[in-house]
C-alpha cells in the first residue's frame, strides 16, 4: 500500500520525506487554508520536493470551470493530479481529462456505486472517505472492502486511495482489505512508530550495551 501524506504544510512534508514515508500528497481547500500560504506557490513548493503524485482540488461546480482549472494546476508542477468532486459535472471533467492522458482523483465518495462510476469515468483514483463516514455512525472501511470487490470483479484499474483516514488503526484495515494507497495526516504517520515495547526495547539495548561499550 502506498502511503500518501494528506497535508499543505510544507515543514511535515519535508519531515516525513526524509523518513521515506511520502510516496505521494493529497491537498483539499481546508488544508490549503489550514497551512495559511498562497495556493499556487505551495504547490509548487510541494511539487518541488515530492516526485509522486500530488493531488490539487478544483472549485467550479462546472465542468467547463474545473478543465480550465485543471489546465491552470498541471503547469504548477509535473506530478500534478486533478481531484474533482464526485458530481455529473465532475465526471465529465473527468472524462475529458482521462481522455488527455491527465491523472484524477475524485474525492468525496461516499458510497460503492459512486466509486463504479467514477473508475468508469477513467479517474485514476477514487477516494472513498472512511473517517467522515464512522462521524456519522456509518462503517467506513465497509465501503473499502466493498469497493476493492467490485473494482477485482471487473478487473478496473482505478485505484482505491483510502481518505479521512484518522487513526493507525484506520490504515492497518485499509492495508489489510487492499486499499492501494492511504492518504495519511502527518501526525497519524509519525503516530505509527511509537509503540511502548519499542521504546523500552530501545532502553534495555542501550543500557546492557553500557556494560561493554
Ligand atoms: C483527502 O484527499 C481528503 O480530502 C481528506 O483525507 C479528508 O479528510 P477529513 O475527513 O479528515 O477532512
Amino acid at each position: 500500500m502506498k502511503f500518501f501524506i494528506d497535508t499543505a504544510d510544507i515543514s511535515a512534508i519535508i519531515k516525513a520525506n526524509e523518513m521515506g514515508l511520502v510516496d505521494g500528497v493529497t491537498t483539499n481547500p481546508s488544508l490549503i487554508k489550514k497551512a495559511g500560504r498562497d495556493h499556487e506557490q505551495t504547490i509548487r513548493e510541494i511539487s518541488s520536493i515530492v516526485s509522486g503524485p500530488i493531488s490539487v482540488e478544483t472549485l467550479s461546480e462546472t465542468a467547463e470551470g474545473m478543465l480550465k482549472e485543471a489546465d491552470q494546476y498541471i503547469t504548477w508542477g509535473s506530478n500534478i493530479v486533478i481531484k474533482v468532486v464526485m458530481t455529473p459535472e465532475g465526471m465529465k471533467a473527468v472524462r475529458a481529462l482521462s481522455s488527455r492522458g491527465i491523472k484524477t482523483n475524485v474525492t468525496l465518495i461516499f458510497s460503492p456505486l459512486q466509486a463504479l462510476i467514477a473508475a468508469k469515468s477513467g479517474a485514476t483514483y477514487v477516494s472513498p472517505f472512511i473517517g467522515r463516514l464512522d462521524d456519522i455512525s456509518q462503517p467506513g472501511m465497509e465501503l473499502i472492502t466493498q469497493i476493492r470487490q467490485i473494482f477485482d470483479n471487473y478487473d478496473l484499474p482505478t485505484e482505491i486511495l483510502a481518505a479521512s483516514v484518522r487513526n493507525p488503526v484506520h490504515m492497518l484495515d485499509s492495508a489489510l482489505t487492499g486499499a492501494d494507497v492511504a492518504t495519511v495526516p502527518p501526525e497519524t504517520l509519525f503516530q505509527i512508530f511509537k509503540h511502548p515495547l519499542t521504546e523500552s526495547g530501545i532502553q534495555k539495548f542501550l543500557e546492557d550495551a553500557k556494560a561493554w561499550a
